[in-house]
């Protein structure tokens, strides 16, 4: 080995232990989006002639209360959190905006992080129903309330 392609292997090998470290950079930052658990505003304009109990209630059902439901102890929410329960019109209005955020449609995005992966998802159509329902709670419509 002549002393200049010594010194070139040298100079290459200076930098494999940055890699690691700049992957696991990555990881770091892909963990912080995932904490977030936001989605972006859906953009959904609301739909005064849909009801709660007629559209969103049975969709909160097969979807959500599995895990979100006043009823169930921690022990079986699949770690969901306490205060978030979707079996009453209140509960899932006390809750409006972080819903809109993570299960939500609309013509700006369609939010699919709730469910988690491995349970029934609903469809995007569903998504954009939802989305239009939660946009009633501006305080315009209805005093503020949707149906
Ligand atoms: C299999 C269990 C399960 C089902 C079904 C489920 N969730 Fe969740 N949900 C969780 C868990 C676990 C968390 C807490 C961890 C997290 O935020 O990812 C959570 C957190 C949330 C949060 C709080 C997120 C935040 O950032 O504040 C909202 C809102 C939510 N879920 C809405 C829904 C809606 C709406 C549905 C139905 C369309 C749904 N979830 C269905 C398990 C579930």
């Amino acid at each position: 080995m002549t002393l200049s392609s010594a010194r070139l292997a040298g100079a290459r090998n200076h930098w494999r232990p940055a890699l690691p470290l700049l992957a696991l950079g990555a990881i770091g930052l892909l963990a912080c989006a995932q904490d977030e658990q936001q989605g972006s505003p859906t953009g959904a304009e609301c739909d005064p002639y849909l009801y709660y109990e007629l559209e969103i209630a049975p969709l909160m059902d097969r979807y959500c209360v599995s895990c979100h439901a006043q009823d169930l102890p921690l022990s079986q929410r699949h770690g969901a959190p306490g205060d978030h329960d979707f079996d009453s019109k209140q509960g899932v209005l006390n809750n409006a905006e972080h819903v809109a955020l993570v299960a939500a449609g609309g013509p700006l995005a369609i939010n699919r992080s709730m469910p988690p992966g491995g349970s029934k998802q609903p469809s995007d159509a569903e998504r954009k129903l939802l989305g239009q329902w939660l946009a009633c709670q501006n305080g315009t419509v209805h005093g503020g309330h949707a149906h």
